[in-house]
């Protein structure tokens, strides 16, 4: 692993689950040549009774467990003693929805830490004593943050730097501008009766870029209305007359 590779410490009561699906394909091999580098943090083994407990019920009734702040804050304490200056993210359905420029931006940082709760949650005063940042990875309720944290950390991988072929791929793609991305096609020519649009042989790089922009618009606008509002508003700032 080279000096400065992005640095990636997971706390988890599941380690086994690192690194998984990341552990392949273009982040594995990232992982393998030293390009990032993943520690993974037993949170069970901050634990201080002989039970070697996590959780407890949780406070004024109700069903499931809630992680414990003291066995929790002594894993979150031994990652700060290494790595204090790196973002500390929570994975949790109460966080922040997660975003491609959170995501950009994390990835030209130096590393993050990511802890992953199992079970209720945490004991709200960890977020009110340690500097966390709660992120979440869409409206849905996973079985723990583990899922949340492969999902964070292959977003980030794939833009580090020598990560992927060719960075013009991650440029162009969706959620750049508030577009999502144009449809692609390739060989054959013909498939079940439906043909390559036709201008993509024209062979006229204006006139594909065009139609790539039309696309992208109409399939915005017909699928993610919300991703629509954000792209007209920001079209409208960019205009010089506010009216474009
Ligand atoms: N843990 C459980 N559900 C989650 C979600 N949607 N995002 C992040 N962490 C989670």
């Amino acid at each position: 692993m080279t000096n400065n590779a992005f640095a990636a410490t997971v706390l988890t009561l599941y380690p086994e689950m690192f690194p998984g699906p990341i552990g392949l394909s273009l982040a594995g091999s990232a992982l393998k040549s030293g390009l990032w580098s993943l520690k993974t943090l037993d949170i069970r083994d901050y634990a201080t009774d002989k039970h070697r407990s996590v959780d407890d019920s949780p406070s004024g009734g109700g069903a499931g467990m809630v992680l414990r702040p003291d066995v929790v804050g002594l894993s979150i304490q031994a990652v700060l003693a290494k790595a204090s200056s790196l973002p500390f993210l929570v994975m949790t359905p109460r966080g922040k929805p997660l975003t491609q420029s959170r995501v950009k931006a994390l990835a030209a940082g130096s590393g993050v830490n990511i802890l992953c709760g199992r079970f209720e949650g945490f004991d709200e005063r960890l977020f009110e004593h340690y500097p966390l940042e709660p992120v979440s990875v869409g409206d849905y309720v996973l079985s723990g943050g583990e899922p949340a944290a492969l999902v964070l950390l292959d977003a980030i991988v794939r833009l580090l730097p020598g990560v992927m072929g060719k960075s013009a791929s991650a440029e162009d793609e969706s959620f750049e501008g508030y577009l999502l991305e144009y449809p692609h096609y390739t060989r054959p020519r013909e498939w079940e009766g439906r043909m390559i649009p036709e201008i993509l042989h024209s062979g006229d790089h204006a006139k594909i870029a065009a139609w790539r922009q039309q696309k992208a618009e109409e399939h915005t606008r017909l699928w993610r209305p919300d991703l629509w509002e954000h792209y007209l508003a920001s079209k409208i700032r960019k205009s010089p007359s506010g009216t474009q």
